[in-house]
C-alpha cells in the first residue's frame, strides 16, 4: 500500500495558519495558491521535456516550493521578508502528519503488508518530514521522483513503485488525497483510494477511484477487500 506524502500523510493546509499570522486576512487564499502554483511548476517542468532521462528543466520539489512561494507573494502583493520565507519553509520541512497517519501505517505493517511513500518530494525533505513525525519504522520504502527527474503525473513516476517492489500493478493500492494524483495512478493501472477529507467532487474526467473515504483510517476498512484480491491473484499463478 503506497501513499502520497504532501496532503495525504502530511498536512500541507496547516501552512495556512502560519500564513495567516504573517499575512493577516490572506492565510487560506495564500496557502491554496501556493499549493496550486507548486504543483503547476511540477507539471510545467515535466511536460516541457518528458525525456526518458528526465527533464532538463528539473528542479527539486523543495526548490519549486520556494520559487512558488516567492511567486505567490509577489502576485498577492505580500511582503515576503527573508525571515518570513525562512519561517514558512522551516515549517514546511517539518509539517505535521495527520492524526491517523501513524496508526494506519502501523496497522498495515502489523498485517505483514509493505508500506511506502511515492512522492514528488526531494529525498532530503521527505527524510526530514518522515523522521520528524516518527514514521520511519512504519515505512518500508520512501520512493521519490528525484532519480528520474520527472514529476507525477508522468507514468514513469508511478512505475517507480514497480521497481521498488516485485509485484504487479494491480497488487498495489495507491492512496492519495489529491484527486489528480488518484486519477493518474488509476490511469496507470493501480487500485486507488482517494482520501477526500473536504468532501470535494472528484475530477470530471477519467475513471473514478476504486475507493473513497473521508479519512486515512477508512483505508483500513477496504484493506481486507484489497488483500483478498491480492491473494486470489497470487493463488491463480
Ligand atoms: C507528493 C505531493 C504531490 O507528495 O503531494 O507527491
Amino acid at each position: 500500500i503506497a501513499f502520497d506524502a504532501y496532503g495525504t500523510l502530511f498536512d500541507v493546509y496547516s501552512m495556512g495558519q502560519l500564513a495567516e499570522e504573517l499575512f493577516p486576512g490572506n492565510g487560506s487564499g495564500f496557502a491554496l495558491m501556493w499549493r496550486d502554483r507548486q504543483i503547476e511548476y511540477t507539471r510545467l517542468v515535466t511536460m516541457s521535456d518528458p525525456s526518458p532521462g528526465g527533464s532538463k528543466h528539473y528542479l527539486p520539489f523543495w526548490e519549486l516550493t520556494v520559487r512558488s512561494l516567492r511567486y505567490v507573494c509577489k502576485r498577492m502583493n505580500l511582503n515576503l521578508t527573508p525571515e518570513y520565507e525562512l519561517r514558512l519553509m522551516n515549517q514546511y520541512a517539518k509539517l505535521t502528519s495527520f492524526e491517523d497517519s501513524m496508526h494506519v501505517l502501523k496497522a498495515i505493517k502489523d498485517k505483514g503488508i509493505s508500506t511506502a511513500i511515492l512522492s514528488n518530494g526531494s529525498k532530503e525533505m521527505l527524510a526530514t518530514v518522515v523522521e520528524s513525525n516518527g514514521l520511519t519504522t512504519y515505512l518500508d520504502k520512501v520512493v521519490t521522483v528525484e532519480d528520474i527527474r520527472l514529476f507525477k503525473t508522468a507514468p514513469q513516476a508511478y512505475e517507480l513503485l514497480l521497481k521498488a517492489f516485485p509485484v504487479n500493478k494491480e497488487d498495489i493500492l495507491f492512496v492519495s488525497s489529491n484527486a489528480w494524483d488518484a486519477l493518474a495512478a488509476k490511469w496507470f493501472g493501480f487500485d486507488v483510494f482517494w482520501v477526500n477529507r473536504l468532501g470535494h467532487p472528484f475530477e470530471e474526467i477519467g475513471e473514478k477511484p476504486n475507493y473513497e473515504g473521508s479519512s486515512l483510517s477508512k483505508v483500513l476498512e477496504v484493506f481486507l477487500i484489497h488483500l483478498f484480491g491480492f491473494y486470489s491473484r497470487v493463488n491463480q499463478h
